[in-house]
């Protein structure tokens, strides 16, 4: 079922925490809302769920205006950030929590929680209480409390952050199966994570300070970003303080070749290069520079090397024989591989 926002405004004591965002999320699909925090994602996802009412503008779901029913009549389920259970109850009385709520007989509560206790793995610890359970477990009841209630919309809101990086990449490709399994089931999934919504979202809506900021594809966003914020929030960036000549960018003494989209001559501009796709040594596009730091990541080198004043970030296969600190080295990058940004750095993007 779609989610649609429409031009939606939240307000607390007069202070606008999401300010008219305009989003819409298609039936079946998994979109990321990314943000630093107190950008308002939160917000975002109580609005749909109806736990805040817009000051204005209209939610929606599967075409339907939903602004002003109640929480438990639009369809939803929910994991909260914190995934707070209930300490009190049985891990099946948890998951049975939102169905009692919504008076289902109890003959059906019994399959449903058996369901959804079986698609989150954890139909061996019914009996359980929370205090039980690691905190992994403990998130994949929550999620099957989510699921339990059949929503056609489930709304995620920081889901995995509580776990460590390991259990963490083992929940993201468990949700990726429950998406598999549940194919029709929309999700918008909160995260301030870029790997968790580069990996699992159809879609990345990138909040800034209440606003939308950027919405696209995973690759569209990290290929081709509109702007310095969402260049940085999603995924590694350079951002290069440049300025657009008649055949690319000058960046201190350094004439380079970019496509410049029709910037024109002599305009302020920044160039957005991904670490990865800077090498060391002669080529294209050459910057030289002095190496200010060299960290070891196991397989890879980050050089961060300063070039004209400004540090540029180059994350190289594991080098055999890296620069010493203070050397004087070239790097390099395809034309192709930079993208030029109309905002300065330092402007109103930072
Ligand atoms: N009940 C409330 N009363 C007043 N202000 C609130 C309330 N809830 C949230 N806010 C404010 O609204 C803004 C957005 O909050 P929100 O929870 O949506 O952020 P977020 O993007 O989810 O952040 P985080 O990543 O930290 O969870 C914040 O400045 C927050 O302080
Ligand atoms: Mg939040």
């Amino acid at each position: 079922m779609s989610i649609r926002f429409d031009s939606v405004t939240v307000a607390y004591d007069g202070n606008v925490v999401l300010d008219s965002l305009d989003l819409t999320v298609a039936p079946g699909e998994v979109m990321a809302l990314l943000g630093p925090s107190g950008s308002g994602k939160t917000t975002a996802l109580r609005a749909v769920a109806g736990f805040v009412r817009p000051a204005s503008g209209r939610v929606l779901l599967g075409g339907r205006d939903v602004t002003d029913l109640p929480p438990h009549r639009r369809g939803i389920g929910m994991v909260v950030q914190q995934y707070a259970l209930f300490p009190h109850l049985r891990v099946e009385d948890n998951v049975a929590f939102g169905l009692k709520a919504r008076r289902t007989p109890r003959a059906e509560i019994r399959g449903r929680v058996a369901e959804a206790l079986e698609m989150t793995g954890m139909a061996a610890y019914a009996r359980r209480y929370p205090r039980e359970l690691s905190g992994g477990q403990q998130q994949r009841v929550a999620i099957a409390r989510a699921l339990a209630v059949r929503p056609a919309v489930l709304l995620l809101d920081e889901p995995l952050s509580a776990l460590d990086a390991r259990l963490r990449s083992g929940m993201l490709a468990e949700l990726a199966r429950l998406h598999r399994e549940l194919p029709d089931v929309s999700i918008l999934y909160v995260t301030h994570d870029q790997m968790e919504a580069l990996t699992l979202a159809d879609r990345i809506a990138v909040m800034d300070k209440a606003r939308l900021r950027a919405c696209g594809t995973p690759r569209e966003l990290y290929r081709a970003p509109t702007d310095a914020f969402t260049a940085s929030f999603v995924g590694n960036a350079n951002l290069l303080p440049v300025t657009v000549t008649a055949s690319g960018a000058a960046l201190g003494g350094a004439e380079l070749t970019v496509d410049t989209a029709g910037a024109a001559a002599g305009a302020r501009a920044t160039l957005c290069v991904r670490p990865h796709l800077v090498g060391l040594g002669d080529g294209p596009n050459r910057l030289t520079g002095t190496v200010r730091e060299i960290q070891w990541r196991g397989s890879t080198h980050r050089l961060h090397v300063e070039v004209a004043g400004h540090p540029v970030m180059a994350d190289l296969p594991e080098l055999r024989d890296p620069p010493a600190h203070g050397a004087e080295v070239a790097l390099h990058f395809a034309p192709e591989d930079a993208v030029l940004l109309a905002a300065g750095v330092g402007g109103d993007d930072h």
